[in-house]
């Protein structure tokens, strides 16, 4: 993922999974005055900026957005830092160093559409709970089984694209453990979190053709 404005354009899903997030469970959510908020795999910003943002407390002191994709970063820094409080940074969640300013930093951490790229959840998580300030709350919304997903596997075994493909960072653990939820729910608790509520909702969603006929990749 390195195309800020190709992704911007065709995000509907995450969009649209961001809103039934937001208007499902945004209310169990608990608000700090003077919260440092952080939204992990922030891509390009848009939902970060646009759609994160005007819900967060207008007392906030913070809100980090951090994402694997330099291009991403440098296209949220340049179109969606539009706030002083608003910041964005390149950092891996799987990182052995997370950035000593960011350790029990934050109040609220975020993240969308994010956790189903990652192949070492643990760490993340892991990552996440450091980042944390005790006693506060994680909110992680992301695909479990995704067919769509398992054309990754499938190109994998493909002549064409199998050099373009990193096999050991395919699919996440949360696509392929039949047990998901079960699996999710452990490696929270034993990386320190409660889980106060895990709900997996079943969708379909159909592609509109328009979004990959005569597109150009930039
Ligand atoms: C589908 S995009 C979601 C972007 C945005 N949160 C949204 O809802 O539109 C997934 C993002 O996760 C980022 N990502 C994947 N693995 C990551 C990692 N290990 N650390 C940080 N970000 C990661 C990708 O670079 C990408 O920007």
């Amino acid at each position: 993922m390195n195309k800020p404005l190709l992704y911007i354009e065709n995000s509907i899903q995450a969009k649209e999974d961001f809103n039934y997030a937001v208007e499902k469970y945004f209310n169990l959510i608990n608000w700090q005055e003077e919260c440092n908020i952080l939204d992990v795999g922030c891509g390009p910003g848009n939902i970060t900026y646009e759609s994160l943002f005007p819900l967060l407390p207008k007392t906030m002191k913070s809100l980090v957005g951090i994402d694997l994709s330099t291009h991403f970063i440098d296209y949220a820094k340049s179109h969606y830092q539009k706030d002083q409080r608003i910041q964005y940074h390149h950092l891996d969640i799987t990182t052995d160093n997370i950035p000593h300013e960011f350790e029990e930093n934050f109040d609220n951490i975020f993240s969308f559409y994010c956790l189903h790229y990652i192949k070492n959840q643990q760490a993340a998580i892991r990552n996440m709970y450091k980042m944390l300030k005790p006693g506060r709350e994680v909110f992680l919304n992301f695909l479990g089984h995704c067919t769509s997903m398992e054309i990754y596997s499938s190109l994998e075994n493909d002549k064409k694209w199998k050099p373009f493909l990193k096999p050991d960072n395919l699919l996440a653990p949360t696509h392929t453990d039949k047990q998901a939820e079960k699996y999710l729910r452990e490696l929270l608790e034993n990386c320190g979190f409660t889980v106060r509520l895990s709900h997996k909702v079943e969708k379909i969603w159909i592609y509109p053709q328009k979004m990959f006929i005569g597109k150009q990749i930039p």
